[in-house]
């Protein structure tokens, strides 16, 4: 096992990068900033490494990774683009969207980080510091969301220790993260799919494309031993304490997640409440989203209320995060 390691935390300056990139060259596994959530980067060309990964967060190991590149011409050496995936790659990266493509004939891509998988998991993400490991690194790196398997993603660097101290050589602390949801994932087949709503709206894909995303059927992810989104496990991001949907009252001994005025029966009885957003404004709810979960989750309350989120727009991955939270 992993444990046992001393985790090194710094800031994220230029020569940290270097260092860390050094780090993913020498097999080590490092917990940096992305837009969406934090990272576990390792060498998505070493076998050895991603192992080692799997380990760490106590992942199932038939759960693929994404292979994150600096660019697209760095993305085209793992995957073949057809027009349609070209167009998405122009249009939305940098930035929190991750496609499902067949893997080019040489792809340096470890079999076991995409799972014996003839497809692979590629984005380019937007965060200043990514980039700039990424570009320091050179190769693709794989990095599943920075926690353990099952907990909730990390959206700052402290999440990150909280979880894999000990198990990881290094993290890169960038700060709090902007998206705070995960990328949105989308399957390039005929029709596209949306495999994961995330930090990408589908209304802003499907206005590209000019037609509607094919949705994963929400009963088929455990149903088959090989899921599309095999990550998407229906109790992918629980907290200890019990999550109870659509809120309209606060019943004794529960904490509230709440979303936008709030004017509940049994408020004044909460144990705690943290408010995604006041205002309403759900690219705020989900920066706030995962942290305040995991704030809520250690709260001591004996359940987690949760007010109604709307599903559009980024609404779409807040609810079905909160949906797993809850299963
Ligand atoms: O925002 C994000 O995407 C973050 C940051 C760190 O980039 N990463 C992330 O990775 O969320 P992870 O490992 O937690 O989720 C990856 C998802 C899983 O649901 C996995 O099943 C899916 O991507 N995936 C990976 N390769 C796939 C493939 N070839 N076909 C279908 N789904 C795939
Ligand atoms: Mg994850």
């Amino acid at each position: 096992m992993t444990v046992g390691l001393t985790t090194r935390m710094t800031d994220a300056g230029p020569e940290a990068v270097a260092a860390a990139a050094q780090c993913l060259r020498e097999g080590g596994l490092l917990g940096f900033p992305t837009e969406t959530v934090y990272g576990l980067g390792a060498d998505a060309a070493n076998a050895a490494a991603i192992a080692r990964l799997y380990q760490a967060k106590g992942r199932p190991a038939f759960n693929p990774l994404i292979a994150h590149v600096s660019d697209l011409q760095a993305a085209q050496r793992i995957a073949r683009f057809d027009s349609q995936a070209l167009r998405l790659a122009e249009s939305f990266w940098p930035g929190p969207l991750t496609l499902v493509l067949p893997k080019t004939p040489d792809c340096p891509v470890a079999d076991l980080a995409t799972a014996g998988l003839d497809t692979v998991a590629v984005r380019v993400p937007a965060h200043p510091v990514a980039r700039a490991l990424l570009q320091a690194f050179g190769g693709a790196v794989v990095a599943p969301s920075a926690n353990r398997s099952g907990h909730v993603s990390p959206t700052t660097a402290a999440h990150v220790r909280a979880d894999l101290d000990g198990r990881i050589d290094w993290i890169v602390d960038g700060g709090p993260v902007e998206v705070g949801v995960e990328s949105t994932i989308v399957g390039c087949f005929e029709p596209p799919m949306l495999l994961r709503p995330g930090g990408l709206p589908r209304e802003a894909i499907e206005r590209l494309l000019g037609r509607l995303l094919v949705s994963v059927p929400q009963d088929a992810e455990n149903a088959t031993a090989q899921p599309l989104a095999p990550g998407m496990l229906a109790s992918h991001y629980a907290p200890r304490t019990p999550v109870r949907l659509r809120a309209r009252d606060v019943r004794p001994g529960e904490a509230l997640l709440a979303f936008g005025p709030v004017a509940l029966p049994g408020l004044d009885n909460a144990v705690a409440v943290m408010n995604l957003s006041e205002r309403g404004d759900l690219a705020e709810a989900a920066t706030r989203l995962f942290g305040y979960l995991r704030a809520l989750d250690t709260a001591g309350g004996t359940g987690i209320a949760v007010m109604p989120v709307p599903e559009h727009g980024l609404g779409e991955a807040i609810n079905d995060r909160l949906r797993r939270a809850a299963a």
